[in-house]
């Protein structure tokens, strides 16, 4: 079995040796974080000092560097670790967008492609999922993770890991998963990267730590943990999140890999003295690999001869590694993962384009739509395209494309010029004027975007945020539309052309005069390389927008962090305008700009006709609730329909409302459909007072909604005693 090779291995293995399977390095093509120490890489390798890699990309650089491995005396392989993030050359919407397709399984195909397409080149392990819940949108990073929502984004991350395992480890389009960032890394003060977490043990249970749990039943095979301190305790040196609840509770069987640099930060953290002490700290916690802080591989050995750090920890940690470097199979072959052959089939190949197409079109959420100026006419003739993101590649690819070099991307990416040139009539003229840059206040484009308008029937503007603005330490402080893109938006608007805004961005910004007086609005996020195709097929109708958002639109930065699921206050304001000594701002509403959920299409749904199986239950027993979906527009449409339920009452509060479950349906025009849903005990339970997961007998609210502020059916039942 595999438990006796690695044991029979572990054998002959020196302590050094040891210690070197817990050491990651970067390569040096390309870094994801800062390169502290650069040693003589190559020639650790071949002495068997390090057990894995980051940053080697391609075929013939892991070949070379699995080469030196075997040069070592035991030939143990190395493991190429990656962040394919959304795709390796593929490259699929950023993961926030794809969770506004609430599809999980063209989520689970995008991560299988990105599998297939890494797996390919001669990566072993993504660095993905991040699972973390993001509440703020001034932390960069939410463009990695699934949203704000503790159900929604649990069922992402487990079709994320079953995509990018796929059947099981050891077959040739599988990926290792690497669920991160362990814990609570969405929490940081002030939305601001890096930053401490302070979070009581409900709220990490509640809503932080279920996304993991998800990914660990879907089979994760490795954490990596996180840059934050939790109530004090750096989550790297976190013992409490490691080993209680990761290895203990959980029973996780995999690995833990540090995040870049993370164990000597302890240092500046102020919780360790020096790097030794960060060793300790992190290796009794529960790291069981070092990524790029040097601190095993020059601590370790010393610290278990001073017995301070015993063996078995050490030994532990190299069987968690080695274990899955068999099931792998890099044993039997260490260089099966690379080859050429295969990667030529497979990267960016016709079917893999056709995905991400596919979830591109589906991530797209139309935000509004008067006097039904979308979908556009295929007729029209004349169509001005203007501002920043129209003719960029990279505008489309987000921070974390790496793999695909910027050189090629005018052969696979797909501008939004590009798509919308390949999508219209012959007889219909498309002009061109960028109107500003992204940021800065040069307004000197204005005259030539504003005279290419008015030759105009309509008027598409492509503004947002540049690809490098979300992402890892990419936080701000403000999020309104950078630079002078609102004032392009009202100089086109004065000319008096229907326009259509099409808001590109990594995060929910803050965009209200536009949201206020424009007619047509599509938040297109980042969406790959089948951007410019995606977005027009939305604008011309040949795909109905079906996405909604997975986070919360405020109207200010000061009402953030704002998430829908907030717990009920004693003084809750009656209405969004009240004022008083009510729960609300004097300068503001309550309310979102756009709320989690929320999101058009172009036809429209009607819900009706709620029947509950029963209105009182016992906690063994289940409620089927039930209703009528119609689709009364003219056009086929998919409708997330989602069911919230409120507990009334309980032992702790609770919020004032909560997904439970969602559907995406599809109708053609005029179809109707029965909905079903189960309410079951598991829905209705939450960490009560004793931080026990249990339902309470009492009294619920179950909401049948378009949106978390669009419930167009509700009822109540009770659960007995
Ligand atoms: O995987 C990432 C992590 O999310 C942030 N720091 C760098 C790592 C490796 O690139």
């Amino acid at each position: 079995t595999i438990d006796q090779k690695v044991n029979d291995l572990l054998k002959k293995m020196t302590l050094e040796e040891k210690i070197g399977q817990l050491n990651q390095y970067t390569g040096d093509n390309q870094a994801t974080g800062p390169i502290t120490i650069n040693p003589n890489k190559q020639n650790e390798i071949k002495q068997g000092l390090i057990g894995s890699m980051l940053n080697i990309i391609g075929t013939k650089y892991t070949r070379q560097y699995q080469e030196l491995a075997m040069q070592s005396r035991l030939k143990i392989p190395l493991l190429f670790g990656q962040d394919v993030i959304h795709g390796y050359k593929t490259t699929f919407p950023i993961p926030l967008a794809e969770a506004a397709s609430w599809d999980l399984s063209a989520i689970e195909l995008a991560a299988r492609v990105a599998a297939t397409e890494a797996a390919s080149s001669g990566i072993h392990w993504t660095f993905a999922p991040m699972v973390d819940i993001g509440r703020d949108p001034r932390w960069g990073r939410v463009m990695e993770g699934a949203g704000e929502d503790t159900y929604l984004g649990s069922k992402i991350a487990y079709a994320r890991v079953k995509g990018f395992q796929g059947n099981k480890l050891g077959d040739l389009n599988s990926v290792m998963a690497c669920v991160k960032h362990f814990a609570a890394y969405g929490a940081a003060v002030g939305g601001r990267d890096y930053n401490s977490v302070d979070m009581s043990e409900r709220m990490l249970w509640e809503t932080y730590l279920p996304p993991f749990k998800a990914a660990l039943d879907a089979g994760a095979a490795t954490f990596m943990n996180s840059f934050n301190d939790l109530n004090g305790v750096p989550a790297t040196g976190n013992a409490h999140l490691q080993r209680d609840i990761l290895k203990g509770k959980w029973n996780f069987q995999g690995f833990v890999v540090s995040d870049w640099g993370s164990i000597g930060e302890m240092v500046a953290h102020g919780y360790s003295k020096d790097l030794k002490a960060a060793a300790y700290s992190a290796i009794t916690a529960g790291s069981d690999m070092d990524m790029e802080s040097n601190a095993y591989r020059y601590n370790l050995a010393e610290l278990v001869k001073e017995e301070k750090v015993s063996v078995d920890v050490i030994d532990d940690a190299v069987k968690r590694i080695l274990r899955k470097k068999f099931e792998l199979g890099l044993f039997e072959n260490p260089y099966k993962y690379s080859d050429e052959k295969r990667a030529q089939k497979e990267l960016n190949n016709p079917e893999n384009r056709k995905a991400a197409l596919d979830v591109a079109k589906k991530s797209i959420v139309l935000l509004k739509n008067e006097n039904e100026t979308l979908p556009l006419s295929k007729n029209l003739k004349t169509i001005a395209f203007i501002g920043p993101m129209v003719k960029e590649y990279k505008a489309n690819m987000g921070f974390w494309a790496v793999e695909l070099p910027e050189v090629e991307y005018s052969k696979w990416v797909v501008s939004q010029w590009d798509g919308l040139k390949n999508k219209i009539s012959k007889n219909t003229k498309l002009l061109y004027a960028k109107g500003c840059e992204v940021t800065g206040d040069n307004k000197d484009g204005f005259a030539e975007a504003i005279a290419t308008a008015k030759q105009a029937d309509v008027v598409i503007l492509s503004i947002g945020e540049r690809h490098d603005m979300s992402g890892e330490a990419k936080s701000r402080s403000d999020l309104h539309l950078p630079g002078v893109q609102e004032d392009l938006v009202k100089a086109i608007q004065a000319t008096g052309k229907p326009v259509v805004v099409l808001v590109n961005a990594g995060r929910p910004l803050i965009f209200n005069w536009t949201a206020d007086n424009v007619p047509a609005i599509v938040y297109t996020w980042w969406l790959g390389t089948e951007a410019g195709n995606a977005i027009a097929d939305v604008l011309f109708g040949d795909y109905n927008p079906s996405g909604k958002l997975p986070m919360t639109f405020p109207r200010e930065i000061g009402q953030i962090p704002i998430y829908y699921n907030h717990f009920s206050t004693g003084r809750p304001a009656p209405d969004e305008d009240a004022k008083g000594y009510v729960s609300s701002y004097i300068d503001l509403k309550n309310s979102p700009k756009f709320p989690f959920g929320y999101g058009l299409s172009y036809t429209k749904f009607d819900y009706s006709g709620l029947k509950l199986s029963s209105v009182k239950i016992k906690s063994n027993e289940n409620i089927k609730v039930s209703f009528q979906l119609s689709n009364v527009g003219k056009v086929t449409g998919e409708e997330v329909v989602q069911l919230y339920i409120k507990d009334k009452f309980g032992s702790v509060v609770r919020p004032v409302l909560e997904l439970r479950d969602f559907q995406k349906v599809k109708l053609n025009a005029g179809e109707s459909k029965t909905i079903e849903f189960i309410i079951d005990k598991e829905k209705l339970s939450f960490y009560n007072d004793k931080l026990e997961w249990n339902a309470e007998p009492g009294d619920f609210e179950v909401m049948i909604g378009a949106s978390s502020a669009n419930i167009k059916l509700k009822s109540n039942f009770e659960l007995l005693d």
